[in-house]
């Protein structure tokens, strides 16, 4: 822990600029150094490691950008707050936390975890969580996948938000631990299809968008599921603080009780570079540089929230 702050003078949010963020950015810009672009999937392994973009939308909707935010990457992990919510405005919370926990963990976001000793998941944000909350969203073949992807399209309203076919193919034959997952799961009759629903799982974590697209997801379950733009139609408190727990408790996967201390925001992290961050109440915060830390958390990215949160003492705590 040697990122700790003690009381200093922060500055009022409504100063956020686009300067703000450049200046940030350019101070952890050489950060990808030290870490390293996921290399697991091969497709992934074929990103510029330097590629940086941060952006925010505050309160108002307003939104600002600096660096690459016309570069586009995989969400990854961070298409399970999106699947937990669809699934929940299906099945209900019961329904799903009945196959699942609401636990931390300790260990990787690919463990196995207490798949072998209760049979259930520890949460819906590590892998095994996240490919049983997907294979609960009703439909036949790819359509839970694409309940997902209109989601995204809608939060962020951006219709043009497809998913990458090469990362898809990447991750489909190259999955065999998250493949293991799902047919332990099966055999504990938590999951009852084929192997169609570990598809949309790899299809989800393959969708491809921007930095700006992660804040406005951000800001969407900062705002009680209220879009940027004010549009209303999915507007739920519950399901948003459900989300934004989850968020705080497993988003950063084994770093998250750090990162809570340090951060002190609902944050997902993916290991294509991305994080959204949910600023309760005020604004949403897209990072993306994809080399990453041991956990699998963006390092740039990591240190520009660390800098925005302690300018402007954005932590919950
Ligand atoms: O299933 C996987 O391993 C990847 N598609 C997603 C993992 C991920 O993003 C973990 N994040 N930090």
């Amino acid at each position: 822990l040697n990122t700790v702050m003690y009381a200093q003078k922060t500055a009022d949010i409504s100063t956020i600029s686009e300067k703000t963020l450049s200046s940030i950015l350019e101070k952890n810009r050489t950060y990808y150094a030290q870490g390293k672009v996921a290399d697991y999937i091969p497709e992934l392994g074929k990103m510029d490691a330097k590629a940086i973009a941060f952006s925010v939308v505050d309160k108002n909707g307003k939104v600002f950008n600096s660096g690459d935010v016309q570069k586009k990457f995989t969400m990854q992990s961070i298409s399970k707050i999106i699947a937990l919510m669809v699934a929940v405005n299906e099945k209900g919370e019961a329904n799903v936390f009945d196959k699942m926990g609401y636990f931390g963990s300790d260990r990787p976001f690919n463990h196995f975890s207490n798949l072998e000793t209760t049979g259930k998941p520890l949460n819906p944000m590590m892998n095994a969580g996240a490919i049983l909350t997907t294979s609960l969203i009703s439909g036949d073949g790819e359509k839970p996948f694409l309940k997902i992807l209109d989601m995204v399209r809608y939060i962020t309203k951006n219709s043009t938000i497809d998913y990458s076919k090469s990362v898809y193919e990447s991750e489909k034959s190259t999955g065999h631990r998250n493949r293991g997952m799902f047919y332990l799961m099966k055999n504990n009759g938590l999951i009852s299809g084929n192997e169609d629903q570990l598809d949309n799982y790899f299809k989800q974590c393959s969708i491809e968008l921007t930095a700006e697209d992660l804040a406005k997801i951000g800001y969407f379950f900062a705002n009680q599921c209220v879009r940027y733009d004010g549009n209303s139609t999915y507007k739920n408190a519950e399901i948003a603080k459900l989300i934004e727990s989850q968020m705080l408790t497993a988003g950063m996967y084994e770093f998250s009780g750090e990162y809570s201390r340090t951060v002190g925001l609902p944050s997902k992290s993916g290991v294509g570079g991305g994080i959204t961050v949910s600023v309760p109440g005020k604004m949403g915060i897209g990072v993306f540089s994809p080399a990453l830390d041991q956990h699998g958390n963006s390092l740039a990215g990591y240190h520009m929230i660390l800098d925005l949160v302690k300018q402007y003492n954005l932590s919950i705590f």
